[in-house]
């Protein structure tokens, strides 16, 4: 629980800064009653988690990995469904019949701080399709499409078969697209993985990991992409390039990523 104390300074602390930056840029009662505004169409429209998780959540987060020693986190962000369906490593995520994109192979191995590896670690892990789209929240990809539980084998290993997720907008039409709009900004996030590893007597890590190479890397709408979270893709079909990503040359590649997570104890 956070004490009166530090409620009082983390909450004074803010509204001094805001207030601060009200004088400095000596804004209007027009402007004041237009943020007024579209902060009651930001609830009325749902978008809370959406607006904090693209422009607030990475500093919190970067905090919090300060605090780790085994392998560094990356924000959640809105698009997270508890309860995917559970599969054993080697695996492939569910996915439609006919699921577009190129196809990937992401495996590794889920370690403690010593590097012993940890049989039995879940990663749950979630993504969006090759058109940048989650299952869940937009109408095509059914529920459950391209997320799961998947628990690593007596090795700690885990090798999941997916396809390369594209890069994708953060939703234009609510008033967060509009404030970004009206910024002349951009919506976009570069490809990137999602994923939650869990294991018993471990802290759990939250991370989301991106591929050299893609759109958008130095220049994420959500400011979320670490260096060391940037995965090689090694194309495994006998083509040149990395360019599987935006979906440029077809989708028919078959790539390979690996990464290995280091979890500290609880
Ligand atoms: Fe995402």
């Amino acid at each position: 629980m956070t004490t009166q104390q530090r409620t009082a300074e983390v909450l004074g602390d803010i509204f001094a800064a805001v207030n601060e930056r009200i004088v400095k840029h000596s804004v209007t009662y027009e402007e004041y009653q237009s943020a007024k505004d579209w902060l009651i169409r930001i609830g009325e429209a749902g978008e809370w988690p959406l607006f904090l998780d693209v422009f607030f959540e990475h500093t919190v987060e970067n905090l919090a990995s300060q605090r780790r020693s085994g392998s560094t986190g990356c924000i959640e962000g809105p698009y997270y469904v508890p309860g995917a369906r559970q599969l054993d490593s080697p695996c492939t995520l569910p996915q439609r019949p006919d699921e577009p994109g190129e196809k990937l192979v992401f495996s590794g191995t889920v370690r403690d701080l010593d590097g012993t590896p940890l049989p039995g670690s879940i990663v749950d892990i979630w993504q969006a399709d090759a058109y940048g789209y989650y299952s869940h929240f937009h109408p095509d990809p059914p529920d459950g499409n391209l997320r799961a539980n998947v628990r690593t084998d007596e090795h700690g290993r885990f090798e999941i078969t997916t396809v390369l997720p594209a890069p994708y907008e953060i939703p234009k039409e609510g008033p967060t697209g509009a404030m970004i709009i009206a910024a002349g900004w951009h919506h976009w996030r570069p490809a990137h993985l999602h994923m939650m590893v869990r294991a018993p007597g471990k802290r759990p890590l939250t991370s989301q990991l991106f591929f050299a190479g893609g759109n958008y890397l130095d220049d994420d709408v959500a400011g979320a992409v670490k260096p060391e979270l940037i995965l090689r893709l090694d194309r495994l079909d006998g083509q040149d390039g990395q360019d599987g990503q935006d979906g440029q040359d077809g989708l028919d590649g078959h790539y390979a990523a690996g990464y290995d997570f280091r979890l500290d104890p609880v």
